[in-house]
């Protein structure tokens, strides 16, 4: 079939789709270039309707899957290379992102020609962007080793419909000529007139109650909600099969721990709250702030420690009638290792309740310039507690991917 002629195919005809010719397209479709001419795919042949039930559900369902004669998962695949390579007494190294993108680039690759020489023989196909959704449940499902992930599943039957052809985008929205031209607004509306204005499409912005045809897609069809839940799942997936490293995505999302560890690693900052000299203990899980405590330097009720001592751990301690106290413990400069019993009976009551409010939204990960945000608002009783709260919210600043984003504040310098 003419490429100009080509529709998707949702629906299919009992007629068997053989071996012979599936083979012949696979095998075709290969001729496909591919990185190093490595070929970093494979496919995995869907025919049994037990497999089909199992993989529907990670497709949401959509019929097609347990319809069609064939089901076609392509998967970047980097083990058979890596397996090769071990055989051989060579050392891989593709067990990391550009990996995953290079495997994912050759399978789709594969997959479109594979869509174009099956539809000039006359089959139909559906392309089900549904793979990368909830990928665990397909990688589940057929078994896929390390290093081996879906990028695309095609229903591929004999058409048993010839539904309209959809429309596309005028030239001038998809080419730029040598370098990248803006969208003004009138570019933009000359781009989507056409889209706008077909009558299936305002019948879909009306039955769905919106106002524009983009407020269809960001509101029902592809939210910001969805997006992000199943990119976490994409992303563990990844790491799963070995394409990430565990922890990669640590640092931009902290984990909740509701209990806290008995031994967390903190932070020793000192600052400075109306001429007085202070210091602040930042308990830190996964390298973000988890909690705060504060108090006087130098002071008799207060806390004194070497000025070398940046580093040491909070530890949680039950005394024997169970009651609930916490201890600095740092190692100082000829190795001995010393405790600091009861940060909190050390402290003023009035700023360890503040603290202890403030550790509360730390604990449960509000991003840290949210926090500081919050802290720097607030309008105490008296003038000490305010040059505290953004002593506080300047020490906080140390952790913040980017310092500059925050004004600065006044005499809470670092000391
Ligand atoms: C990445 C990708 C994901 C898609 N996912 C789905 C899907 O999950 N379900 C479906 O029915 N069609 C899916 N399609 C098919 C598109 O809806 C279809 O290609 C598009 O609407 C244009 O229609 P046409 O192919 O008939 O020209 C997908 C296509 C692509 C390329």
């Amino acid at each position: 079939m003419d490429i100009r002629h080509r529709r998707t195919i949702r629906k299919y005809t009992q007629q068997p789709v053989s071996d012979e010719l599936l083979n012949r397209l696979i095998e075709d479709a290969s001729r496909t270039q591919t990185m190093g001419n490595l070929q970093l795919y494979s496919v995995v042949v869907t025919r049994s309707a037990a497999m089909k039930e199992l993989l529907a559900p990670a497709h949401f369902c959509q019929p097609m899957v347990t319809q069609a004669p064939v089901v076609l998962t392509v998967c970047a695949d980097f083990r058979r290379t890596t397996d090769w390579c071990l055989q051989r007494q060579a050392a891989p190294g593709y067990d990391n992102a550009l990996s995953f993108l290079n495997a994912a680039t050759d399978a789709l690759l594969f997959t479109q020609t594979f869509c174009c020489l099956a539809e000039e023989e006359g089959l139909g196909i559906c392309f089900l962007g549904t793979t990368v959704y909830q990928p665990q449940a397909i990688i589940a499902a057929l078994e896929l080793p390390e290093l081996v992930f879906p990028v695309a599943t095609l229903t591929v039957g004999w058409p048993a419909e010839q539904p309209e052809q959809t429309d596309r985008l005028p030239l001038q929205a998809i080419v730029h000529q040598e370098t990248y031209s803006p969208f003004t607004p009138e570019r933009i509306d000359a781009c989507y007139a056409r889209r706008e204005s077909l009558p299936e499409n305002k019948h879909f912005v009306q039955i769905n109650n919106k106002e524009t045809l983009a407020q269809v897609f960001t509101d029902i069809r592809y939210t910001r909600k969805d997006n992000e839940a199943m990119s976490e799942g994409l992303l563990a997936a990844l790491t799963g099969q070995k394409f990430l490293q565990e922890g990669a995505m640590q640092g931009s999302t902290p984990t909740v721990v509701e209990r806290r560890p008995d031994v967390l690693e903190c932070d020793v900052v000192r600052f400075q709250n109306k001429k007085e000299k202070w210091v602040a203990f930042v308990g830190l899980l996964d390298d973000a702030p988890y909690e705060i405590f504060t108090g006087l330097q130098d002071d008799d009720e207060g806390i004194a420690i070497p000025k070398s001592v940046q580093k040491g751990f909070i530890v949680k301690h039950y005394d024997r009638d169970g009651q609930k106290r916490y201890d600095f413990q740092f190692v100082n400069k000829r190795g001995y290792k010393t405790t600091i019993e009861g940060l909190s009976e050390r402290f003023n009551p009035e700023y360890w309740d503040y603290a202890k409010l403030i550790s509360g939204v730390l604990r449960y990960r509000m991003p840290i310039d949210h926090v500081i945000r919050l802290i720097s608002s607030l309008q105490l009783e008296n003038d000490t507690i305010n040059s505290w709260t953004a002593g506080v919210a300047r020490v906080l600043k140390k952790y913040l991917p980017d310092a500059q984003q925050l004004p600065e504040e006044e005499d809470t310098e670092e000391k």
